[in-house]
Order: C-alpha cells, then sequence, then structure tokens
C-alpha cells in the first residue's frame, strides 16, 4: 500500500472518540460527551428562520459564496456578540466565518506553523487541537495551570526557554478543567505575546455559557500588536451542526487564513451562515441564553452536589461558573481506565479518564477525571454520580 505523509505518523483517532462508542448504550448514564444539550437547540426557531431565508434569498443562498462570510454575519457577529465582549474596534477585515471554530484553529495553525515550531499548550488541553497541531508537525511544550488556569510564571519561562511560535490557550470554563483564567493573567498573556513576538491562539467557545459570576474580557481585548487570533463558535449557544464558527484577528492574518480557506473548503455553507445571521439580527440570541443557561445551571449544581455527597473526600474537584466540564482528582490515584471499564459495563456509568488530555498519558493525569453535565438531567445526574461513587469507594 502506498504509505501516509509522514504528517500523519502516530495520529490515530480520539481515544475518546473510541470511549464514545461505548455509550451507545442507553443504560449508560454518560459523564463522558462533550456535545450541548440538544434540549438547548432553538429547532422551531431554526426551521422558520430557514424557510424564511430560502423564500426571501430564493436560489442565491444556495448559491456559492464568498470566502469571508456570508454578507451580513461578520458585521452581526461584530455588533451582536464581539462588542459585548469588549471588542469595540472590530471591522469586517478583522473577521473570517469558519466552519466551527475547528476549522478557525486549524486555519491558524495552517498559516503560522512549521514543521518543528514550537507551540506551547495548557496541560492538560483540548484533545482535538493537540491532533490538528500534530498533523502540522508542531513541537508541542506544555505549561503548567494551577486553579486559575495558565501559570504565568511557567509560560514566560517556557517562551524564553523555547521562543514558541504560539501558544493556544482556552481562557474561559476550559476544557476539559473548567477554569478560568482572571482578568491580570489575560492581559499578561496578551503583554507576553507582544514582549517576545509569538501569537495566541484564544480558543473560547464556552464563554457565553456563563452561569453565575461576571464575564471577563477575551485576552484579544488586551492585544495592542494584532499577535492574538480568537476563535468564537456558534456551536454551544445556537447548534453545533450548523458548523458555524468565528476568527477575530488582525486584517492581515484574517486575510491569509482565508486565502488558506479558499483552497480548504471554499466559504462556510452559505445556508447555515444565514441561519446564524438572522438568529442575532432578529435580536433572538440573550432571550435564548435566558432560556438554556437554567437548564445547564440546574445540571452543573446536581454534578457539584453529588460529587460532594457520594464521591470520597480524597476527591477534589473544580467548581466551574460555567461550561460544559468539571475536572476532578482522586489523592493517592487509581486506574481510571479501568474504573472507566468497570463503570460502563458494572455501574452502568461513563466519564472520561483525565489523562488522556496530556500530552503524555503514560505519565500525566493519572488520577484525574473530566466529568460532563450537559448531557442528563438533574436526577439522572444525581443517580449516576452515587453509581460511580460507589464504585470508586469500592475500588479505592
Ligand atoms: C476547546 C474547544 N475548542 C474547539 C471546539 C470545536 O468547536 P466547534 O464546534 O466550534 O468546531 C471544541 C468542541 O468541543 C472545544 O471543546
Amino acid at each position: 500500500m502506498v504509505s501516509f505523509a509522514k504528517r500523519m505518523d502516530g495520529i490515530t483517532g480520539s481515544i475518546i472518540r473510541e470511549i464514545f462508542k461505548l455509550l451507545a448504550d442507553p443504560e449508560i448514564i454518560s459523564f463522558g460527551g462533550g456535545n450541548p444539550a440538544k434540549e438547548s437547540f432553538p429547532l422551531e426557531t431554526v426551521k422558520a428562520i430557514t424557510r424564511e431565508i430560502l423564500d426571501e434569498s430564493g436560489a442565491g443562498v444556495l448559491q456559492y459564496g464568498t470566502t469571508e462570510g456570508y454578507s451580513s454575519l461578520p458585521r452581526s457577529y461584530i455588533t451582536h456578540i464581539a462588542q459585548k465582549k469588549g471588542l469595540t474596534n472590530l471591522k469586517e477585515d478583522n473577521i473570517l466565518i469558519t466552519c466551527g471554530s475547528s476549522q478557525g484553529l486549524d486555519l491558524t495553525a495552517r498559516v503560522f506553523v512549521d514543521p518543528g515550531d514550537v507551540v506551547l499548550v495548557e496541560s492538560p488541553t483540548f484533545l482535538g487541537t493537540l491532533q490538528m497541531l500534530n498533523t502540522y508537525q508542531a513541537k508541542l511544550v506544555p505549561v503548567r495551570m494551577d486553579d486559575e488556569g495558565a501559570d504565568i510564571n511557567d509560560l514566560e519561562e517556557k517562551v524564553k526557554k523555547y521562543r514558541p511560535k504560539m501558544f493556544y490557550v482556552i481562557p474561559t470554563f476550559q476544557n476539559p478543567t473548567g477554569k478560568t483564567l482572571g482578568r491580570a493573567r489575560r492581559e499578561s498573556i496578551a503583554r507576553l505575546a507582544e514582549k517576545y513576538d509569538f501569537i495566541v491562539m484564544e480558543d473560547d467557545p464556552y464563554g457565553d455559557l456563563r452561569y453565575r459570576g461576571e464575564p471577563l474580557p477575551p485576552i484579544k481585548s488586551f492585544d495592542s500588536c494584532g499577535n492574538v487570533v480568537m476563535l468564537n463558535s456558534f456551536s454551544k449557544i445556537l447548534s453545533p451542526g450548523l458548523r458555524v464558527g468565528v476568527a477575530v484577528g488582525d486584517p492581515a492574518i484574517i486575510r491569509k487564513m482565508t486565502v488558506a480557506k479558499q483552497s480548504n473548503d471554499a466559504h462556510t455553507s452559505n445556508l447555515t451562515q444565514a441561519i446564524a445571521d438572522a438568529f442575532l439580527k432578529k435580536g433572538l440570541l440573550p432571550g435564548h441564553l435566558a432560556e438554556i443557561l437554567p437548564m445547564y445551571t440546574r445540571r452543573l449544581d446536581a454534578m457539584l452536589t453529588g460529587i460532594d455527597a457520594y464521591f470520597p473526600e480524597t476527591f477534589t474537584h473544580t467548581s466551574p461558573e460555567g461550561g460544559l466540564f468539571v475536572w476532578g482528582e482522586l489523592a493517592g490515584g487509581l486506574d481510571m481506565p479501568a474504573l472507566l471499564k468497570a463503570a460502563t459495563s458494572q455501574a452502568k456509568v461513563a466519564f472520561i479518564p483525565g489523562q488522556y488530555f496530556y500530552l503524555d498519558p503514560a505519565a500525566m493525569g493519572q488520577n484525574t477525571m473530566r466529568l460532563n453535565f450537559s448531557a442528563a438531567a438533574p436526577e439522572r445526574i444525581t443517580e449516576g454520580l452515587e453509581r460511580l461513587g460507589k464504585l470508586i469507594k469500592n475500588a479505592l
């Protein structure tokens, strides 16, 4: 057989995708996924908007479109989302509409990362981006995290030592830990990027899923030299299946990413961009968030209460103010992949062993787990945690 390209060396399907296959059993209460709740999708509204678009735009919306984005969506994003995040000086040339934030991340790496370039990543971090960066043959270097997210002293040390091309960071309700970087650290990251001239790839798919506390300004809002590229997404606030994301950056960077996208998929689907655009223009986003956030709050609260009630005291966990994940650590340790096997087969409950979110799963995060709280109703969450808690206590 013809050999695959070197860039695919060592890149296998995500272990998490394999775990997802275990979850097909409807009896299993799953804390393993990461999908937004399907009850959060505004199905009837999307149906009505779609009909309206097709009636009004006719065949136009079914034609090829421009790479930059469908007609007024970049402007609507600026007005209805970016300005509310404190990004007040954006113009259309700061925006590229992407196929989910996944494509924004990919295009950012594609235009900046050469084989062997160092990319610093939070440890642990989102597996999808680690895989993507590996396909660009980046040299990945972990940055330590504490309770508030990336440790800025460790970041600066690694920046000085490795002179990276890029730092990948999920500042708000991080996947997998649920941790959020404070305002001062956000500003420090922007200052370091300016001082040492590296790109900050700021991934923010969860920031608008805030259940309590005050919103924090994006790192991009502290960017005075254009080195921060921010990736946003409609996946968690509207629907992931629409595949609409937004990249925000300096016009020269956005231009380069646009050229890269031309040869990649020409443009994001016109129809789904038009749906996102109409949703914003009709002013539906605030009301929609007001509907879905209380549902997620109840699920998060059920998870935090259930962990405290049923897990051993040696299990410490994050208490995020938003997002979809709680991260836990069991002092003393336990074989988490073995626990997962027992959990799915005996207790009919699932989670993701935390080690898979590290660059070196054999050596890091052995005693950690990621628990997702968006997939089940509060009573099911409580029941699942009771089962999992029992199993952990028995295994100890
Ligand atoms: C941290 C992080 N970044 C990016 C993505 C990709 O999201 P999208 O659906 O916008 O491509 C996800 C999806 O779960 C994620 O957790």
